[in-house]
């Protein structure tokens, strides 16, 4: 087992030379709204991350790949309220869009992921509730595929390997930019207009919704109802208190609410139980349930939740109160967030069309070739 592994001393060196040379990932978020900026990429290692982001032998049975559960036409997410998961268990969490998340500065619903997506991406493949794979057997079948072995080649990252799929995966997300919103094109309807307003104004939407992606990337509580199925639905639950135990959350086996950001704190008064990311606005037409546990199936529904002083939550940030619109006000803030999603990105620069094989053609001389 030990011998497919590189060396320590290599090992650190690797992760190092990553960390250090590594091309960031963070875009700089100012406040102001606007168009999200594109990010320049290395156009053979995103081509690479676009054929392996589509490609299910990433997963410990071969039956999920990464556009499973973020699919295109969903905004890259799933349009269920609570993710499925690797084949015998559930999740316990929304799928997020993936449109934009390589401006981000912290991942995940409750944002303990802080480092970068090649983190990220290894999360993903390697957690058992997720893609479940084992990283030296993916490297051995990424390097059975000679299509594999050409592309890794022309990106400049050498044989297939586990580093270079966490180089090239991520680039890849850098691609999925928002473009062509009514909100950056300038083509906003009226009422879409007057929804601007009261969000930046009356409904005090961008104390927490600020910059191009509207977000400013922090966790608050704003009294999200529970996804009791998390509790009752025995699959979700045994996933919720492995991700539980893992965190270090005091009381794990007893806890029936999703603590959120309080991972990242542990604070002993819980104060910090229930807060989520603030999450991106954009491209929200396609990205249906809402919410890290998807209990709002509609923009509607999420605006007269905020209306009516959001949940009920001894924790819940002071910003989220009754707002009083009426419901001209409410069709106008709804119409403002439909102004924010733009053109789907479902073409060939951001979905990989060809085939991908299910097998592996035998190798007559095997004996020759070198591994
Ligand atoms: C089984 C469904 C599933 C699969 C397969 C999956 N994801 Fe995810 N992904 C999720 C869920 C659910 C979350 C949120 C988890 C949380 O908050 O704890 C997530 C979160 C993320 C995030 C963080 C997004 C953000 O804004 O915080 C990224 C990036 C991501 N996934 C990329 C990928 C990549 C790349 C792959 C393939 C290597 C992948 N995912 C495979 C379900 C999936
Ligand atoms: C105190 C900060 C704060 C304020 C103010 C706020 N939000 Fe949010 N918003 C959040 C957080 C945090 C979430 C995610 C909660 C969760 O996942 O449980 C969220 C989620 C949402 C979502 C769901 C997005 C998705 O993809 O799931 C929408 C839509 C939304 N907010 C719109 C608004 C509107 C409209 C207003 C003004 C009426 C507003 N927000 C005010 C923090 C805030």
């Amino acid at each position: 087992m030990g011998a497919l592994r590189p060396p320590a001393r290599i090992w650190a060196a690797f992760v190092v030379a990553v960390g250090v040379l590594g091309p960031s990932v963070h875009g700089l978020a100012g406040d102001a709204a606007g168009p999200v900026k594109p990010i320049k990429v290395n156009e053979a290692r995103a081509e690479l991350g676009k054929r392996l982001f589509f490609d299910p032998r990433l997963s410990g049975d071969a039956s999920l790949s990464c556009a499973s559960c973020h699919a295109p036409e969903k905004g890259f997410s799933d349009g269920l309220a609570l993710s499925e998961a690797y084949p015998g268990s559930k999740h316990f969490r929304n799928t997020p869009t993936l449109i934009n998340t390589a401006h981000r500065a912290a991942w995940m619903h409750d944002g303990r992921m802080g480092t970068n997506l090649n983190d990220v991406t290894r999360e993903m493949l390697t957690e058992t509730y997720l893609m479940n794979m084992d990283m030296r057997l993916m490297q051995e079948r990424l390097k059975q595929d000679p299509v594999y072995v050409k592309m890794f080649k022309a990106a400049g990252l050498g044989e297939p390997s586990n580093g270079g799929v966490r180089k090239a995966i991520p680039e890849y997300l850098k691609t999925l930019t928002s473009r062509g919103a009514p909100f950056d094109t300038g083509k906003m309807s009226e009422a879409a207009k007057r929804g601007y307003a009261l969000f930046t104004g009356k409904a005090g939407c961008a104390a927490c919704h600020s910059g191009p992606r509207f977000t400013n990337d922090k966790p608050h509580n704003i009294g999200v109802p529970e996804n009791t199925e998390i509790f009752t639905d025995p699959l979700r639950h045994i996933t919720y208190v492995t991700y539980a135990k893992f965190m270090g959350v005091e009381n794990y086996m007893n806890v029936r609410r999703d603590v959120g950001a309080h991972v990242r704190t542990h604070k002993a008064d819980g104060s910090h139980v229930g807060r989520f990311m603030t999450p991106t606005l954009r491209e929200l037409k396609y990205t249906a349930p809402y919410m890290h546990n998807g209990m709002f199936a509609t923009l509607s529904s999420v605006v007269a939740f905020y209306n009516a002083g959001g949940g009920q939550d001894p924790n819940k940030d002071k910003l989220i109160k009754p707002l009083g619109l009426g419901t001209q006000e409410q069709i106008d803030l709804v119409a403002f967030l439909e102004a924010l999603s733009g053109d789907p990105l479902t073409g060939d620069a951001f979905v990989w069309k060809d085939e991908i094989p299910d097998s592996y053609e035998p190798i007559e001389n095997w004996r020759q070739v070198k591994n």
